[in-house]
């Protein structure tokens, strides 16, 4: 018989973002307004993201849909990129995601796709220090992990390259 490993990863949830710390609130509030300058002809799915640095600043990004489909790009992913472009010294704390699709509409908190997470993951290595997620749907309940690696045991990461 194979080894078993158990994996644990915690998540935390709170019943409504006004439950959240006051920062976290005003961060996701960035998220929102992001949310809604989402480009999303083809899946009508906005999502919104905002990015907290150690210096206080707030980067937000929305997803950018194209006509060549895999073209298109996660709120994540525009945030986090545009983040390292402009702001490649400072620390990354936090980041708020929002989604909902405009004819149905997500109550439940939306994690982050897969590809996000890993492209967070690389920050976090980066710089050497955890990036809390907080993550909803439309609005209301709120869920969080403290380090993007709660999202993405077994991360690949540039341990291996080298
Ligand atoms: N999307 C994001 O922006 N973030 C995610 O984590 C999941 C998916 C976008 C991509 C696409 O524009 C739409 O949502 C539907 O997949």
């Amino acid at each position: 018989m194979p080894k078993e490993s158990i994996i644990r990863t915690s998540v935390f949830e709170y019943n409504d973002i006004k439950a959240c710390p006051s920062d976290i609130q005003q961060l996701m509030d960035k998220a929102v307004i992001a949310r809604e300058k989402a480009y999303t002809p083809y899946s009508q799915f906005k999502v919104g993201a905002a990015i907290r640095l150690e210096n206080g600043k707030i980067v937000t990004g929305s997803n950018q849909e194209n006509a060549s489909y895999p073209s298109g790009l996660c709120a994540e992913r525009t945030a986090i990129f545009y983040t390292g472009a402009q702001y490649p010294d400072q620390k990354i704390k936090s980041i708020a995601i929002t989604a909902t699709g405009t004819d149905k509409e997500n109550t439940e908190p939306v994690p982050p796709c897969g590809a996000c997470r890993q492209a967070i993951a690389e920050y976090e290595q980066k710089q050497k220090s955890p990036i809390a997620v907080y993550f909803m749907g439309k609005s209301g309940q709120v869920k969080m992990v403290k380090s993007l690696l709660s999202l993405l045991p077994l991360a690949f990461s540039e341990q291996y390259l080298k």
